[in-house]
């Protein structure tokens, strides 16, 4: 079996046969950002099944995708598509596409979600910055043997979410008369949805927005050393004593809704970014 680094190397080598670019700035297309593809300057497209070692989707039409260009007057390397624990994925094959933007160059990534809000000052459609996490899915994308070449065996976690770029993003909010929460993302693996209880448990354990991804992929940038910035949608109100049956049509259109709000946000960040 190839090592991970060996891997990593294989995916960037072919990346880098087709494009020369150094990008600084790497994107996770989450729900709440698919349509900021749409804006990216794109030189290049890479389907994920070209690239070897990346996780492939079994989803026919989200086999997801590499675009490689410009977004902001910077250079970018956005992925489009994600995979999920919940899906059966390794968390290990869940951060993969991270460890190969690293490699590629990026020093800051940014990521987004769609998550259900906990704190009862937070409603749907809001958007919320992270500013740091809670890891509840049980696992950890670090686990096995550590290359000391891509991280260390414990990385520090004081700080995963960049203090500097959530000032950054809340200044860009101002800017553009967004209105922007800030808080606390719990991730869980799903796939279903929480209990009241554990929507009780999750809120006084101090979590703002729960979720099913972000987590794996900012560990493994944090001990790869990537700057990291993170936003969530609010796409449902998660209060244990008035809670609905979550309505999946409902949380897709509302993080769809919310999809341009973020988008601009976003690329204003970009725009202030150095
Ligand atoms: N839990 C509850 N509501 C949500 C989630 C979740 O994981 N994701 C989006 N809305």
């Amino acid at each position: 079996m190839t090592s991970l680094r060996d891997q990593v190397e294989a995916a960037v080598s072919v990346i880098r046969s087709h494009w020369k670019q150094e990008p600084g700035y790497a994107i996770v297309l989450g729900t709440g950002l698919g349509t900021l593809a749409d804006r990216i300057e794109a030189d290049l497209k890479l389907s994920y099944a070209d690239l070897p070692h990346f996780p492939q989707s079994t989803v026919e039409g989200h086999a997801g995708e590499l675009i490689l260009g410009r977004l902001a007057g910077k250079q970018v390397v956005a992925l489009s598509g994600r995979f999920h624990r919940y899906e059966g994925y390794t968390l290990q094959q869940v951060t993969f596409p991270v460890r190969v933007v690293r490699a590629l160059g990026a020093h800051t990534l940014i990521v987004s979600n769609a998550a259900g809000g906990m704190n009862p000052h937070f409603r749907a459609g809001d958007l919320m910055v992270i500013t740091d996490h809670i890891n509840l899915m049980g696992d950890n994308p670090l686990i096995g043997p550590n290359d000391d070449t891509l991280g260390p065996r414990f990385p520090d976690m004081c700080e995963p979410y960049s203090r500097a770029l959530v000032e950054l993003a809340e200044s860009a909010a101002l800017e553009l008369g967004l209105p922007l929460r800030r808080g606390v993302y719990v991730a869980l693996t799903g796939p279903c949805l929480e209990t009241r209880a554990e929507y009780r448990f999750l809120r006084m354990i101090g979590a703002d927005a729960v979720g099913m991804s972000t987590v794996p992929e900012v560990i493994v940038a944090v001990h790869a050393g990537l700057r990291v910035l993170g936003f969530s949608v609010i796409t449902d109100e998660c209060f244990p004593d008035a809670l609905q049956p979550a309505d999946i049509a409902k949380i897709i259109a509302t993080a769809n809704a919310a999809e341009p709000k973020l988008a601009a946000l976003v690329t204003r960040c970009l725009e202030k970014m150095d």
